[in-house]
């Protein structure tokens, strides 16, 4: 790495940040070694994304360019999830094209994230075309360790778990052009039987209300008016810092910012979800009448298997609460089918879970036994396509329920925020405060701008709409 450094602007730098719509400030870049040009491809979650958004912010910082084409790229970064067997395996196939003499010559390979930090150095005896690994932990010692790939370090790793940082950029590359992702919280401190994520993204860390703040303002200063706020448990997080203020304080000082229209959180755990985190969006419009609260299942057995922390009943609490705010709150959920002595009539707890609650929208999974989890050495009553059945069942059941909610739209009226236009359609794709996508005739100069939508159509995942 050369040490020289000039100035340059980030607009120079990298010449498309999407969403810098205002000039940068000017940094100081050091010149990009051997290292000059990289890809990266993101697998899994939306902290994922948001990880390689920052990532991609210390690259750029360097003077590397990002490409589009993995051919083209110096560094190829695979940012990877292990939440279940199949994400996990996505890596391997990726890296099946770098084999030895297979279009890997002269490149220098890595993998960041969840695999990474699930199979640390075994990775480089695994894939040894792979010659750094350096899980979510570790993204803070970012700069060091890419210093050490350009001195040519082959087994290069960031795997250590023990920290108390989290990850800050002074450059972040947001890929999307209205809703900026902003993590307040890294790790989790919980122990679900299923979840490989303590293992992989390291302890609980709150970052300080101020440096979020500052940073959303920061945002609205580019021209983002939606934010939303990142966590494996968001609503975990506690303020470090002197002002204390509570996650419900946070949302209301977000939704204070002059210029913000749309604040969003995910994802909620039903163990902290407090009264004032409605009462906070009862009294803030900009807080989006939208909330996904994953339950996992229906039976209290099972609830308690998986180490949830909480009974049917006790969620079903949190959803009445919410349920009597002053606006309509859209639910979304979380739901894993076939977690480990799953009966019949667990699994019909579930459902009837869905029926009472009507969700919005359902994720669903078929369990995954995970490694050093707790549920691992826990026998599994259902084989592959036991569980199969019981999640094609299970979503038919929720099709029928949004269909159903969906139709019930039908003749109203939403403001949307339009995220695209397709010019083969003549569409332009808008959503609404309780995340719902509303497709209507449009143009492109609609994206951006928020506009009143009529719904004239439903099906259960998508509405159509007129302008209003
Ligand atoms: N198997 C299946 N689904 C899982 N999830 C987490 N761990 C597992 C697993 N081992 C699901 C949970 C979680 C979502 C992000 O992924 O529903 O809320």
């Amino acid at each position: 790495m050369g040490n020289e450094l000039v100035q340059l602007t980030v607009r120079e730098t990298e010449g498309l940040l999407a969403s810098a719509r205002v000039p940068q400030p000017a940094i100081s870049v050091p010149l990009p070694g051997r290292l000059r040009t990289f890809y990266i491809e993101t697998f899994g979650c939306q902290m994922n994304v948001h990880d390689s958004e920052k990532v991609q912010g210390v690259l750029l910082a360097r003077g590397m360019r990002p490409v589009e084409d993995h051919a083209q790229a110096d560094l190829i970064l695979y940012n990877t999830c292990s939440i279940r067997e199949k994400a996990a395996q996505k890596v391997f196939s990726r890296l099946g094209a770098f084999r030895k003499g297979n279009g890997g010559a002269g490149k220098v390979i890595g993998v960041l994230g969840c695999v990474a930090q699930q199979e640390g150095e075994r990775f480089f005896e695994r894939a040894p075309q792979v010659s750094f690994a350096c899980g979510s932990a570790s993204y803070s010692k970012l700069p060091q360790l890419l210093d050490e790939l350009e001195a040519g370090g082959r087994r290069v790793c960031g795997l250590s778990l023990d920290t108390d940082e989290c990850f800050e950029t002074e450059l972040t590359r947001r890929d999307n052009p209205f809703r900026a992702y902003l993590t307040i919280i890294e790790g989790c401190d919980q122990r679900c039987a299923f979840c490989v994520v303590p293992m992989t993204r390291g302890p609980q860390r709150s970052r300080a209300s101020q440096k979020i703040l500052a940073e959303a303002t920061r945002l609205v200063d580019e021209g983002y008016t939606e934010i939303q706020l990142l966590g494996q448990i968001v609503n975990a997080w506690q303020d470090p810092s002197p002002a204390r203020r509570s996650f419900a304080e946070l949302l209301s000082c977000v939704a204070e910012i002059p210029g913000i229209r749309r604040v969003r959180f995910t994802t909620s755990h039903p163990r902290f979800f407090t009264p004032d985190i409605v009462e906070a969006i009862d009294a803030h419009p900009a807080l989006c009448d939208q909330v996904h609260l994953p339950v996992q299942s229906g039976s209290t057995p099972v609830l308690a298997r998986m180490l949830r922390g909480y009974t049917r009943e006790e969620y079903l609490e949190r959803i009445q609460r919410i349920r009597r705010a002053r606006r309509p709150i859209s639910l979304s959920t979380d739901i894993i089918v076939g977690f480990c002595g799953e009966t019949r009539q667990d699994f019909e707890q579930t459902l009837s879970l869905m029926q009472e609650i009507e969700y919005d929208q359902v994720f669903s999974f078929k369990y995954s036994r995970r490694p050093s989890t707790l549920a691992e050495t826990l026998g599994e009553a259902l084989t592959e396509e036991e569980k199969g059945q019981r999640l094609a069942e299970l979503q038919e059941l929720q099709r029928q329920i949004q269909l159903r909610r969906n139709q019930a739209l039908l003749g109203e009226t939403f403001e949307v925020l339009v995220e695209a236009y397709q010019p083969r359609l003549g569409q332009a794709v808008g959503r609404s405060t309780t995340n719902r996508v509303i497709n209507f005739p449009g143009n492109p100069a609609d994206v951006g701008r928020y506009l009143m939508v009529k719904v004239t159509a439903a099906g259960p995942n998508s509405l159509v709409g007129v302008r209003a």
